[in-house]
C-alpha cells in the first residue's frame, strides 16, 4: 500500500515502497471537459439560470505569462464587472443593505489571510487573526443590548442566518425537549434551523401588519404546556418589516404558566436589530428582560462589503454548547469552522466612525424617508403600507418583471417592498416613483392589466384597488 504512517500488525510503521517518488507529478493535470448531456438540460425553475452567463475559467496557454494576454483579458472582465456593479448599486431598493460606505482605509489589509477560527475570547494557535477587533465590536453590541461584559458570550457570524442557527441551537441545548415557536412571517432560516435540528416547530399566525398574533401564540402554547418553549421573536420581519412585541410575547408566556426556566427567547434582529434601540416607541431589546440571544446582520444597516453578523447570548448558556478542540487550542462554540477575520475590522471601523449617535441620526433619516415614500405612493394611487417602527414600505407588486429586476425589488404574492436604508435618498425614491407612475399608466392603459388588490396581505385600509379605494 502506498502511504506513509500506516501501522503494521505489530504497531511498527511500514516503510514506503522503494519505487515511491513523492516529487513525481502527473503529466497532464488538466481534466477533460465534461460534456453537457443533450437530453438532460439543467432544470432551473426560479429566477434566471446563471449558467448561461457564467464566466468560464479557461486554462492559460503555455506562453500567456510572456504575452500578458491573460492579464489583459482578466483586467477587461473585471473592469466591465465593476461598471455593472456601479450600475446595479445605483438601482437597488429591494434588499435591506446599506450600500453607502467607504472602506478605502482598509484596503491595505487585503493581503492578509485573517481568520478568527474558534472562540473570539480564546486565542488559538493561528496568529493572523482580528480577535481584538471582534471583541471590541461584540462589546459595543453588548452595551446596546444591555448586558455586562462578563455576562455575555458572542461571536461574529457569517450572516443573520448563522445568528439564527446559533441562537436556536443554544435554545435547544438549554431546553433539549423544547418546541420551537415562530410566527409564519419569520425568515426561512428559522424553519431551516428547525429542520436541521429536527425540532418540533409550531407556526404562529400573524396580524395584517406581519406582527406575531399573541392570541394565537397563547392558544398554541396551551396545547403544549408540558414542553418548554423556544421562541423566535422578529425584530423586523423580512417582507413587511414588522416588529414583534417582545414584551407581549414574554407576558403571554408568563400568563400561560411558562416560568422563566421553561422558555428561551431568541430575537432575530437581522434587519432592525441595530435600528430599534434608537426608536423611542419600539419594544426594547434588552438582556435585562428574560431573553436568551439576539442576532443581527452586519452587512444590512451598518453596511459592509461582505456578509457578516453578530450573535450575542448569555455566557451561562454557552458552556452547554461548547467543546474544547486541542488542534485549535480553543473552544468550539460557533457553527462554522474558519471565520472571516476581515469582517470584524470593517464593522469596528464603521462603529467607531459613526458611534451610537451617528446610527441614531441614520435611523431617524430612514424612518422619515420611508414615511415620505409611503405617502407619495398613496398620493399616486398605489396601495401601500408602512409599519410604524419600520423603514420597509410595502406596496402593490409592479406588473413588469423587467422593472422589478431593474430596481431589484423583492416580491411575494401581490406585494413588493422597498427597504429604505441610509443610502436611499429622497431623490432616489422620487426617481423610482416617477418611473413607477409612468409604467403604471402603460400597464393599466386599455385595461391591459388590473390593479392588484393587496387587502388580504396588508389590510383593507392600505389597499387602493377599485374595491377598497375610499373605504
Ligand atoms: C428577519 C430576517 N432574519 C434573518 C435574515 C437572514 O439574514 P442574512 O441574509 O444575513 O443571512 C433576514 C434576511 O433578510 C431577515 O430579513
Amino acid at each position: 500500500m502506498v502511504g506513509s504512517g500506516h501501522l503494521g500488525a505489530n504497531g511498527t510503521v511500514e516503510p514506503l515502497p522503494e519505487d515511491f517518488d513523492a516529487s513525481a507529478v502527473i503529466k497532464e493535470p488538466v481534466p477533460p471537459t465534461v460534456a453537457e448531456s443533450e437530453n438532460v438540460k439543467r432544470a432551473i425553475v426560479l429566477g434566471k439560470n446563471v449558467h448561461t452567463l457564467c464566466l468560464e475559467v479557461t486554462e492559460p496557454d503555455a506562453d500567456d505569462e510572456i504575452t500578458g494576454e491573460r492579464d489583459a483579458y482578466m483586467a477587461s472582465v473585471l473592469s466591465k464587472y465593476k461598471k455593472s456593479l456601479t450600475e446595479r448599486t445605483k438601482h437597488h431598493l429591494g434588499y435591506p443593505y446599506n450600500l453607502d460606505f467607504d472602506y478605502g482605509a482598509l484596503s491595505q489589509l487585503q493581503h492578509f489571510s485573517i481568520n478568527n477560527l474558534g472562540d473570539p475570547f480564546i486565542e488559538s494557535n493561528y496568529g493572523v487573526h482580528s480577535r481584538q477587533f471582534e471583541v471590541g465590536v461584540l462589546d459595543w453590541f453588548a452595551r446596546l443590548w444591555e448586558i455586562e461584559k462578563d455576562e455575555y458570550w458572542g461571536y461574529m457570524t457569517n450572516c443573520g442566518t448563522e445568528g439564527n442557527l446559533h441562537g436556536i441551537l443554544v435554545g435547544r441545548e438549554v431546553l433539549p425537549d423544547g418546541i420551537l415557536y415562530a410566527s409564519q412571517e419569520s425568515h426561512y432560516s428559522v424553519f431551516k434551523a428547525a429542520r436541521m435540528y429536527r425540532m418540533d416547530c409550531v407556526k404562529i399566525a400573524t396580524l395584517h401588519t406581519g406582527e406575531i398574533d399573541c392570541n394565537d401564540f397563547k392558544a398554541k402554547l396551551l396545547l403544549h404546556k408540558d414542553k418548554p418553549a423556544i421562541v423566535n421573536v422578529n425584530i423586523g420581519t423580512t417582507v413587511k418589516g414588522a416588529v414583534d412585541d417582545l414584551d407581549l410575547v414574554i407576558k403571554t408566556l408568563e400568563d400561560t404558566g411558562f416560568s422563566r426556566d421553561k422558555f428561551y427567547i431568541h430575537c432575530d434582529g437581522a434587519l432592525f436589530g441595530l435600528m430599534m434601540p434608537f426608536v423611542k416607541l419600539a419594544p426594547k431589546v434588552s438582556f435585562k428582560k428574560p431573553i436568551g440571544s439576539v442576532s443581527v446582520s452586519g452587512h444590512k444597516f451598518v453596511g459592509c462589503p461582505m456578509p457578516c453578523g453578530v450573535q450575542i447570548t448569555r455566557l451561562e448558556h454557552i458552556n452547554v454548547l461548547s467543546n474544547n478542540v486541542e488542534y485549535l487550542a480553543s473552544r468550539d462554540a460557533t457553527i462554522m469552522g474558519s471565520r472571516n477575520g476581515h469582517a470584524p475590522i470593517f464593522l469596528w471601523y464603521t462603529l467607531n466612525r459613526k458611534g451610537y449617535r451617528g446610527f441614531q441620526k441614520e435611523v431617524q433619516k430612514c424612518l422619515r424617508n420611508a414615511h415620505y415614500f409611503k405617502d407619495r405612493l398613496r398620493e399616486a394611487g398605489v396601495g401601500a403600507m408602512l409599519n410604524e417602527l419600520s423603514s420597509t414600505v410595502v406596496f402593490e407588486r409592479p406588473h413588469d418583471e423587467e422593472f422589478v429586476r431593474k430596481w431589484q425589488l423583492a416580491c411575494q404574492g401581490n406585494i413588493a417592498h422597498v427597504v429604505v436604508m441610509p443610502n436611499v435618498t429622497k431623490g432616489k425614491l422620487d426617481d423610482f416613483l416617477n418611473e413607477l407612475v409612468e409604467k403604471r399608466a402603460q400597464w393599466f392603459k386599455d385595461d391591459k392589466f388590473q390593479q392588484y388588490c393587496i387587502a388580504s396581505e396588508v389590510g383593507e385600509t392600505c389597499c387602493l384597488c377599485p374595491l377598497h379605494k375610499g373605504k
